[in-house]
């Protein structure tokens, strides 16, 4: 396949000028695919109420119509209209953190096609920050399905040339506003019931989330075995580079990188150290760490090397969503 002509339009982040949004509009307006940046990752966009246009997001990434789609909206009404239940703990939660990148699952309107909702009587809310994925939706006049816009179980985009090597000319257009500022996927929780559950953790983490209101402590065994039936995209391979990746616990890592190993391999480990036994250093903050790891990983999976070893950041809540992603690429 050649991506030589895959359309690529440049948008300023900020305050992305009308003409991109407008011609963008228009391709989701006759059922297309549209690539777009959001604060956490870049969306493979549709019109959610097309059911047409919403099996083509599934083509385009090669992902089982068995895996649902987060819809994304540009208010909190909207939201609701979506929703055929808008439960206090959904209200809450969108009051503190929306627009942002907090995905929330609620039981979904009839209007919601069953394409996005894969046949679940839920479907996945968000509103996201970004500019140029509020301006699109506004101009668009309906919601987005939007999931990563990656081939099914491969690294999410922080890029739109991220977008353009891997779907290439399955996406209609690709509007490129510069890499994306959180860098991994929003944290994902079902609303449905009290406590609410984390289903995906992110860069809003669970200490956020009980603030606002009563949350399951995330058990990764119970989560995975509801996951088969709710949220199949969690329980499998994902999130994944081509390379095989290692995640390592700190305790072991340093010896390690010292030890005598012949294989071409790439060293990641966390900064604070000064850096000379490893190939690159991520920056000891989380939020700084989530924002350039995608981008790192698909530069190593560029190369040919045969594993690349990452240091296990600490386990508390901060780092919870980066270290759940180490360990699901690492599967
Ligand atoms: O940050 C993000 O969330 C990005 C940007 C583009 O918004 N989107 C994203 O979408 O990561 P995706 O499709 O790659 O991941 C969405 C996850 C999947 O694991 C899916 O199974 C789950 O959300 N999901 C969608 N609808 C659901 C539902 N009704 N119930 C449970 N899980 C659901
Ligand atoms: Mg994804």
């Amino acid at each position: 396949m050649s991506d030589e002509t895959t359309s690529v339009r440049r948008v300023d982040p900020k305050t992305p000028d009308d003409e991109a949004i407008d011609v963008a509009s228009d391709v989701i307006g006759r059922g297309g695919l549209v690539a777009f940046p959001t604060e956490t990752v870049y969306g493979l966009g549709a019109d959610a109420l097309n059911s047409e246009a919403v099996k083509r997001i599934f083509d385009a990434k090669g992902r089982p119509a068995t895996n649902p789609l987060i819809v994304h909206v540009a208010s909190i009404d909207r939201a609701r209209g979506l929703a055929a239940d808008w439960p206090d703990a959904a209200q809450r939660l969108a009051r503190a953190f929306w627009p942002g990148p907090l995905t929330m699952v609620v039981r979904r309107s009839p209007q919601v096609p069953d394409e996005v909702c894969a046949g679940l009587d839920t479907v996945a809310l968000r509103m996201p920050a970004h500019p140029v994925a509020r301006a699109l939706i506004e101009t668009s006049g309906c919601p987005l399905a939007a999931p990563s816009a990656n081939r099914y179980t491969e690294l999410s985009p922080t890029t739109a040339e991220h977008v353009r090597r891997g779907l290439g000319r399955r996406v209609d257009l690709i509007l490129d506003g510069g890499p994306t500022s959180v860098g991994l996927e929003s944290t994902l929780v079902s609303v449905v019931q009290t406590p609410i559950t984390l289903l995906r953790p992110g860069m809003i983490d669970r200490r956020q989330l009980s603030a606002v209101v009563p949350t399951e402590a995330f058990e990764p065994r119970v989560v995975e075995e509801k996951a088969t039936r709710q949220s199949p995209g969690l329980s499998e391979r994902h999130y994944s580079p081509d390379t095989s990746l290692r995640a390592v616990e700190a305790t072991e890592f340093a010896s390690l990188v010292d030890g005598p190993e012949k294989t071409q391999r790439v060293v990641v480990g966390i900064g604070d150290g000064d850096g000379s036994q490893t190939d690159h250093q991520l920056p000891a903050e989380p939020d700084a760490y989530a924002r350039q790891l995608y981008a790192l990983l698909h530069e190593l999976d560029r190369r040919s090397v045969d594993e690349i070893v990452v240091e296990m950041p600490p386990s508390t809540p901060q780092w919870e969503a980066i270290r759940d992603r180490l360990r699901r690429a690492a599967s």
